[in-house]
């Protein structure tokens, strides 16, 4: 990308607009910002990669009610933790939470590690959440990036459509927006800002700008549209573990059960066939498992 030294007067106006902003309006209510509770901050990093803050406020508090504390989670049979989760989408990310517990139980007496490479390699914690668990609950210098992140920036620096490039013959052609041309940006924002408040303002300014604007994330490389739930093999997925928490059952029965069940007025008309790959996608995630022929939570 065109060099960062372009940018940097406006930085400093960027800084202001974000804090004004968060002065203003911040959402300085959510639970998880009046916590520094490292557990706590890793559960609700979990849950927002995916589901969006209304929906996780009601389960973050669920989930902490029934799992108060890292050994809690920790000695907590999966089928509990899937549970509780149901309903909010993407199961594996509770199956891994309570993974990454056990973990950190196991070589770390408890305790979350507060450097970004050991927090990486617990299971299920990808760049961002090691990042966000690092700022939000350490307090450490770090960055992160997350669409509300990427919205703030490409809205406040860069052409609504993406990157103008001159190439080699002078003409212009505008390319989306990557993570990479985007991060000597962030890293510098960032630079003299107390760590946790920033990024707190930061989502919280991109999160207004979505509302005001069609969205400028769009413009990002990186821009992912939800990928349609109603018929995916998703919903499925989901349809199958909330039989299976009544109980165990044999595959036949469920396949009844679920054509049966409410999904089915989505005209979801489930076959053999896609009953067989979502359980077999299920099983190999470690989520469920076959016992004497019948289907069970793991
Ligand atoms: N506050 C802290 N982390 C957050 C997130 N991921 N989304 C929204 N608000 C937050």
């Amino acid at each position: 990308m065109a060099h960062i030294d372009q940018y940097i007067d406006r930085i400093e106006q960027f800084r202001k607009d974000v804090w004004d902003h968060y002065r203003a309006v911040g959402r300085h209510d959510l639970p998880w910002r009046k916590t520094k509770d490292p557990y706590r901050i890793m559960v609700s990093e979990v849950m927002l990669q995916q589901t969006q803050v209304p929906r996780v406020l009601e389960k973050y508090r669920e989930f902490l009610k029934a799992f108060p504390n890292i050994r809690a989670l920790a000695k907590a049979p999966l089928s509990d933790v899937l549970r509780v989760w149901s309903g909010m989408g993407y199961n594996r990310r509770g199956k891994y939470l309570k993974d990454a517990a056990v973990e950190i139980v196991k070589r770390y007496d408890g305790k979350l590690p507060h450097d970004v490479v050991s927090l990486r390699a617990l299971p299920g914690i990808g760049p961002y959440t090691a990042s966000a668990v690092a700022i939000f609950a350490f307090n450490t210098p770090d960055t992160l990036i997350e669409t509300n992140v990427r919205t703030a920036f490409i809205h406040a620096f860069l052409a609504p459509k993406g990157v103008i490039h001159p190439n080699r013959r002078g003409q212009t052609s505008v390319k989306k927006v990557s993570d990479r041309d985007l991060l000597p940006l962030i890293a510098k924002a960032a630079e003299g800002q107390d760590p946790r408040t920033w990024h707190w303002a930061l989502m919280d300014y991109g999160s207004h700008l979505k509302k005001l604007h069609k969205n400028p994330g769009r413009a990002s490389a990186h821009y992912i549209r939800q990928s349609k739930f109603d018929g995916s093999l998703r919903q499925v997925r989901g349809a199958i573990l909330r039989e299976l928490h009544n109980g165990a059952c044999r595959e036949h029965t469920l396949l009844q059960r679920l054509n049966r069940s409410k999904i089915s007025s989505l005209n979801l008309d489930i076959s053999g066939r896609r009953l067989d790959d979502a359980l077999a996608g299920l099983a190999r995630d470690g989520m469920i498992r076959e016992e004497k022929g019948q289907w069970r939570i793991a």
